[in-house]
């Protein structure tokens, strides 16, 4: 499905390239961060698979909210530059809501600004969260009737677990949302003809906890030892499950081709005003 996205996404790049636009994602840095570093580069080489120009600021480990918001404003003033993201986690003392309240709305590709996440709490949604949309888009294009669905998420952060909530209440699904603080978690899980996990632990939902013919993203993305693994045990959940996500190479790379759509619908939305 990401391939898929993608090779859509490198179709529109070319009809704007026969408006004479190229789409343009900057993304910001903020120190040296070994995974912040790499999942920019994947985000580089991936903009470079469709044909989106990308570029990396980088800022030094000890910049100032200053310096930070000072660099967002020149891309946000820049006609060549579409989308802006911002790589967090931030080094400590920087805060990442006012950077990101800095970024313009209309290029804010990650679709954390507080007027992004407020259209789509209202049902109007523009540039949203790119792991949720990566969620909604696999289950539209696996024909999952959401309306009416039993949906549980586990973990509710605001990159992943509340924006999914409100993108499923937006299409009538019958939303649970999990955290570390639920009671008896597997009394929820196994409700759930959707089942999405964004916790960070590792084989947190065993098979006992899946309901036979769930949908199950596993969204988290941990090290054990040398290995990726997410938060579902794979192995075991997959004999009940009727589709479920691997780690690597699940909800990851489909949450990296919605940011290249993302960034494109933001140049083609910019190119509409001009
Ligand atoms: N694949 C991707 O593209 C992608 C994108 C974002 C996050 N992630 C991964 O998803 C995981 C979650 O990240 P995040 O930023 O959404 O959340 P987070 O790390 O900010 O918060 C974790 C959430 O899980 C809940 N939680 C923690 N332990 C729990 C437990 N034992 N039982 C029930 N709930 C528990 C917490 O209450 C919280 O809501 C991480 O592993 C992260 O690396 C992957």
């Amino acid at each position: 499905m990401a391939a898929e996205v993608e090779t859509e996404t490198a179709q529109r790049v070319k009809r704007l390239e026969r408006k004479g636009i190229v789409p343009g994602l900057a993304t910001v840095l903020v120190g040296e961060n070994p995974a912040s570093q790499m999942y920019i580069r994947l985000k580089h080489s991936a903009c470079n698979r469709v044909g989106i120009r990308s570029e990396n600021v980088v800022l030094p480990e000890r910049s100032s909210e200053e310096d930070l918001i000072e660099r967002i404003m020149e891309l946000n003033g820049r006609a060549d530059v579409n989308g802006i993201l911002l790589q967090l986690p931030l080094p400590g003392g920087l805060s990442p809501q006012r950077a990101m309240m800095s970024i313009l709305p209309e290029k804010d590709v990650d679709g954390f600004h507080p007027v992004n996440m407020g259209a789509l709490l209202l049902g109007a949604e523009r540039l949203v969260p790119c792991t949720p949309r990566g969620i909604i888009y696999a289950l539209e294009r696996l024909g999952k009737k959401l309306e009416g669905a039993e949906a549980v998420i586990v973990g509710h952060s605001n990159v992943v677990g509340k924006p999914l909530a409100a993108m499923l209440l937006n299409r009538n699904a019958t939303v649970q949302v999990c955290h570390v603080f639920t009671r008896d978690l597997a009394e929820h899980t196994r409700d759930a003809e959707i089942l999405v996990v964004a916790a960070g632990v590792p084989a947190l939902i065993k098979k006992d906890m899946v309901r036979p013919g769930a949908v199950v993203f596993d969204v988290g993305i941990n090290r054990v030892g040398d290995r990726t693994v997410g938060d579902v045990d794979f192995e075991a959940v997959k004999d009940v499950a009727s589709a479920i996500t691997p780690v690597p190479g699940g909800v990851g790379p489909l949450t990296v081709a919605m940011l290249l759509s993302q960034t494109v619908s933001a140049a083609e939305s910019q190119a509409a005003l001009i």
